[in-house]
């Protein structure tokens, strides 16, 4: 079953990238949220919730997507952690550091998005453009965020 008469396999690929790094960007910033110590703990705590909810309801969105165009999703660890652009290790034990890991991780997101979205711009696939795209717009206003809470650069 297909939206369209074949399967996009463009499409699908671009998608399965994007499931793969949400979900594990999704558990990165679980691993923050419980994790996180220091003075701004209360911030980052609630920061990243709204964060890994985003990033919940994301998946769904870009899974069940997949399954629209004919695709199959990955929806194992072993999948997500070979698709995604990084794995779901942080390297540092400290705020700042943690900060700064899921900046790089959000901007690779944002990396993988663009150049998904352009690799479809030929193509007739505009439901997939308009996801993606509103993707796009969750993780620039992330890296914005993470940012401004960063307290050395
Ligand atoms: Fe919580």
């Amino acid at each position: 079953m297909s939206l369209f008469s074949a399967k996009s396999d463009t499409s699908v690929d671009v998608l399965s990238r994007i499931l793969a790094d949400s979900y594990v960007l999704l558990m990165k910033t679980q691993n923050v949220h419980w994790n996180v110590e220091g003075a701004g703990f209360r911030a980052i705590h609630l920061m990243s919730e709204e964060h890994y909810n985003d990033l919940f309801n994301a998946v769904d969105v870009v899974a069940e997507r997949i399954r629209m165009l004919g695709g199959k999703s990955p929806a194992t660890f072993d999948e997500f952690l070979k698709l995604a652009s990084f794995d779901d290790r942080i390297g540092a034990a400290d705020q700042n550091g943690m900060l700064k890991d899921l900046l790089k991780a959000h901007e690779l997101v944002r990396k993988d998005l663009i150049d998904g979205i352009k690799k479809l711009s030929e193509s007739e696939d505009f439901g997939t453009t308009d996801v993606l795209g509103s993707r796009l717009a969750f993780h620039e206003k992330v890296i914005w965020m993470l940012k401004a809470t960063l307290e050395e650069k």
